[in-house]
């Protein structure tokens, strides 16, 4: 089965590009193939990656209604969607991406939802990871996209808010009753001596109380990176990112402890 790496945390963090740099080092290391799953409706995953996705789940959905529901001779509705989704995935070297697009408008779409949820999750056998770029907040876990979780990666910026944030997100996961098996939290955009090795060094003193206070360990910084920086500038793809990055050295950190831990 495809172990799911969900991103999370507050808007600006750095999830869809820490997504980009995880599906970076996955592919790197050889644990491909690789689902990308860009669950954020102001889809920028497909961007990081350098590709172009130009359907998306929310238009087969809308493909869907707009038909009544009228399936192709001889398919089940389950078939129809795999075959719907086997048509907008976008195919490279390692790996595939899906767009999520945007959510459902008026009406209940709850039937046709869970449709769709299945035949993503027959698709996902195929992969050895599924890698899910979620949009900041608390909503997509609320209305929750996905039940089981490998990895959660909590994503904050290097603030006293973005680690109550991270915090929120901890209690929502509990609340809801996700199954997640790990979760880390990054404090990303490090500036200066931010070591990889000790969290410790490099976090404001005022960040590391407020995590203390609030039980969170952090996992790693994620260091500021100009070559994230030049690549975003640029629009190039993060995957052709050097292993030598600061911004996929952390990424791999997080890839080895998931390896040893699941
Ligand atoms: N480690 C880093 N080094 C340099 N720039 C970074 C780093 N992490 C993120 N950025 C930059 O910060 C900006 C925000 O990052 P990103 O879009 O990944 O955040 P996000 O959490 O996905 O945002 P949103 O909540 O809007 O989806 C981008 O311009 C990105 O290039
Ligand atoms: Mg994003």
């Amino acid at each position: 089965m495809a172990k799911l790496i969900a991103m999370a945390g507050k808007g600006g963090t750095g999830k869809t590009t820490f997504a980009a740099m995880i599906i970076r080092g996955l592919i790197e290391s050889g644990q491909a193939p690789v689902l990308a799953v860009d669950a954020d409706p102001n889809a920028t995953l497909s961007e990081a990656l350098g590709l172009e996705a130009p359907k998306t789940i929310g238009m087969v959905r809308e493909e869907f209604g707009a038909a009544s529901g009228t399936l192709p001779a001889g398919m089940t509705k389950g078939q129809f969607f795999e075959y719907k989704l086997n048509e907008i995935i976008v195919e490279d070297e390692g790996m595939d991406l899906l767009v999520m697009g945007r959510p459902e408008g008026a009406g209940c779409y709850c039937y046709v939802n869970n449709l769709l949820r299945g035949a993503v999750e027959t698709l996902s056998e195929n992969y050895k990871y599924v890698v899910v770029d979620n949009e900041a907040g608390l909503e997509h876990l609320s209305r929750r996209t996905a039940a089981h979780v490998d990895l959660m990666v909590i994503m904050s910026d290097h603030s006293v808010r973005g680690i109550r944030s991270a915090h929120r997100v901890i209690g929502l996961v509990e609340e809801m009753g996700i199954e997640v098996l790990q979760q880390l939290v990054l404090v990303n955009q490090i500036v200066g001596e931010g070591s990889l090795t000790d969290p410790e060094k490099g976090l404001n003193e005022a960040v590391l109380a407020e995590a203390k206070k609030l039980g969170i360990d952090i996992f790693t910084v994620v260091p500021m990176d100009s070559d994230v920086t030049a690549a975003d500038l640029a629009q190039k793809s993060l995957l052709d990112l050097q292993a030598s990055s600061p911004a996929a050295v952390a990424a791999q950190k997080v890839l080895n402890f998931l390896n040893t831990a699941t």
